[in-house]
C-alpha cells in the first residue's frame, strides 16, 4: 500500500487543479464555447460541472484513497473483482492515448514559445502579406514539418520523465506549487490586457448575454464532453492522485474547489478571447483547436505592442498548463509500472514513458509526412484523440460510477466522505444519488452522441 502523501494542503491542490488545468481550458474550451453559441453553453457547462463533474470526481477520490493506489491497484485494494480491476487498465490505456497527442501539443507549444522569445514568429518576410495567411503558412511550415516537432515532443516527454522520477513530494508537488501561481499570475495579467481592449463589452456579451435559442441536446453533450476532459475524469488521474490525499483531507471541499478553480480557469479564458478576437475584427475566423492557438491568437498579438512579449508568455502559460496535466496522465503509469514489476520509481518512469517516444512520435509524424495514412479517415493524431476523448474516458468513469454506485458494498462513499464518521457531510446522499442514477445516464449519453 501507499504510503506517499502529499506534503500540504496547498501542494494537494496545486497539483489536482494542475491535472485539471491543460490544454483542455486554453483552446479546447472557447473553440466549443464559440461553436456552441457562447453564453448558452457556458450555462449548461456550469451545470455538468456541478450534477456530473464534482459527484465523478467524488468517486474517483473514494476509490484512491481508499485503495491508496494506482488506478489497479486501488479497484484491487477495495475488494474489485478482477474485472472490475481492468476498468483501471482501460484508463492506463486511455491515458496512453492521450499522451499521445496532447504531448506533441505541448511540444508545438514549446516550439512557439521559443519562436516568440526568437521573434521568428512576428518577423515579416513578404510586406502586405495578410498576417492571417503568414501565421497559417508559419504553422504549416512548424507543425507539418518532421523533425524539430518530434525533438520538441521527445522534449516534453523527457521533461515529464523528469518531473516524476523525483517522486510525488519533491516532484509533481514541487512543480505545482511553483507553476500554478505562475499560471494564475499570467492569466489575471491578460484579463487586465483584454478587458480594455476596445471591443471587450461586444466579446463579453457574446460570452456572457446567454441566446437561449441556440440551445439544442447537441450543445448539451458537447459541454458534457468538455466538463469530461477538463475535470480529468475517467481514466484514473484522480483515484491515483486521491491515493496521496492524507487521510483527514475533506474530499468534498476538495472536489468543489478543484472544480471550481477549473471552472474559473475556462470562464477567464473566455473573458481574455472573445474580447481580444471581437477587437481585431477576427470573429469571423475559425476557432478550432490548433487554428485558434497558433493562428488566430498570434494574429491578435501582431495588432497589439510588443507582440513577441505577449505571445512568450502566452505560450508560457499553455506549456505550464500542459506539462501539469501530462505529469498526472503519466504517474498513472509510472505508479502502475512501478507497483506491478516491483521497481523503483526511476525506473519505472524511464520504461512507462519510453513508450511514448514511439507512441507520441508517431502523432507528431503524422500531423507532417504521414498525413496521408488515416485509419476510418482519422490521422493518429486524431484517432487517438477522438478515441480517448469520446470512448475510453466516458467508459472509465460510466464502469467506475457503476462499481462503486451499485456493484461495490454501500458505504465506500460515506466512509470516505465523512472521513469514517468524523465529519459531517450534508450533501451526502445527494451525491449518492447522482453518482447511482444520474451520472451514468449522463455518460451513457455522452457516449452515444460520440458514435452517432
Ligand atoms: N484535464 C486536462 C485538460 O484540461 C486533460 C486531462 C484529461 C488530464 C484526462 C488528465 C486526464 O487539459
Amino acid at each position: 500500500m501507499s504510503t506517499t502523501k502529499f506534503a500540504s494542503r496547498i501542494g494537494l491542490i496545486a497539483a489536482t487543479v494542475g491535472s485539471a488545468v491543460g490544454l483542455g481550458n486554453v483552446w479546447r474550451f472557447p473553440a466549443e464555447a464559440q461553436q456552441n453559441g457562447g453564453a448558452a453553453f457556458l450555462l449548461v457547462y456550469i451545470a455538468w460541472v456541478f450534477i456530473l463533474g464534482i459527484p465523478a470526481m467524488l468517486v474517483e477520490f473514494s476509490v484512491g484513497r481508499a485503495g491508496e493506489g494506482d488506478a489497479v491497484t486501488s479497484m484491487r485494494n477495495i475488494g474489485a473483482s478482477r474485472p472490475w480491476q481492468r476498468v483501471g487498465i482501460l484508463g492506463i490505456l486511455a491515458g496512453y492515448m492521450i499522451l499521445g497527442f496532447y504531448m506533441v501539443v505541448a511540444g508545438w507549444t514549446l516550439e512557439y514559445m521559443w519562436q516568440s522569445i526568437t521573434g521568428a514568429l512576428y518577423s515579416v518576410e513578404t510586406p502586405g502579406q495578410p498576417l492571417k495567411e503568414l501565421f497559417m503558412t508559419r504553422m504549416d511550415s512548424y507543425i507539418g514539418g518532421t523533425w524539430w516537432p518530434l525533438i520538441c515532443t521527445w522534449g516534453v516527454i523527457i521533461l515529464t520523465g523528469l518531473i516524476l522520477a523525483n517522486g510525488v513530494q519533491k516532484g509533481i508537488e514541487r512543480i505545482s506549487n511553483v507553476l500554478m501561481p505562475m499560471l494564475v499570475v499570467i492569466l489575471l495579467l491578460f484579463m487586465v490586457v483584454a478587458l480594455t481592449l476596445p471591443k471587450a463589452g461586444e466579446g463579453l456579451a457574446f460570452f456572457f448575454d446567454p441566446d437561449f435559442s441556440a440551445l439544442s441536446p447537441q450543445v448539451a453533450l458537447n459541454a458534457l464532453g468538455q466538463a469530461f476532459f477538463s475535470l480529468s475524469l475517467g481514466m484514473g488521474v484522480l483515484v491515483t492522485y486521491a491515493s496521496y490525499f492524507p487521510k483527514d483531507t475533506n474530499l468534498t471541499r476538495t472536489a468543489v474547489t478543484v472544480s471550481g478553480l477549473d471552472l474559473a480557469v475556462s470562464v477567464l479564458m473566455g473573458m481574455i478571447i472573445f474580447p481580444a478576437v471581437m477587437s481585431f475584427g477576427l470573429q469571423g475566423e475559425e476557432m478550432k483547436g490548433a487554428t485558434l492557438v497558433f493562428v488566430t491568437l498570434p494574429e491578435v498579438f501582431a495588432h497589439m505592442d510588443f507582440p513577441c512579449f505577449w505571445s512568450t508568455i502566452f505560450f508560457l502559460l499553455l506549456s505550464v498548463a500542459a506539462i501539469t496535466s501530462c505529469i498526472s496522465i503519466a504517474e498513472v503509469a509510472v505508479v502502475w509500472v512501478s507497483d506491478r514489476m516491483k521497481i523503483s520509481r526511476k525506473k519505472a518512469c524511464v520504461l512507462a514513458l519510453a513508450p511514448l517516444l514511439i507512441i507520441s512520435g508517431a502523432c507528431s509524424l503524422s500531423q507532417g509526412p504521414w498525413s496521408d495514412f488515416t485509419i476510418c479517415g482519422l490521422t493518429i493524431f486524431n484517432l487517438f484523440d477522438t478515441v480517448s476523448s469520446n470512448i475510453l474516458l466516458p467508459i472509465g468513469a460510466l464502469l467506475l460510477c457503476v462499481y462503486v454506485g451499485w456493484v461495490h458494498a454501500p458505504g465506500l462513499m460515506k466512509k470516505e466522505l465523512t472521513n469514517n464518521g468524523s465529519l459531517r457531510c450534508r450533501m451526502l446522499p445527494l451525491i449518492i444519488f447522482l453518482v447511482r442514477w444520474i451520472v451514468p445516464v449522463l455518460i451513457l449519453m455522452v457516449l452515444i452522441a460520440g458514435f452517432i
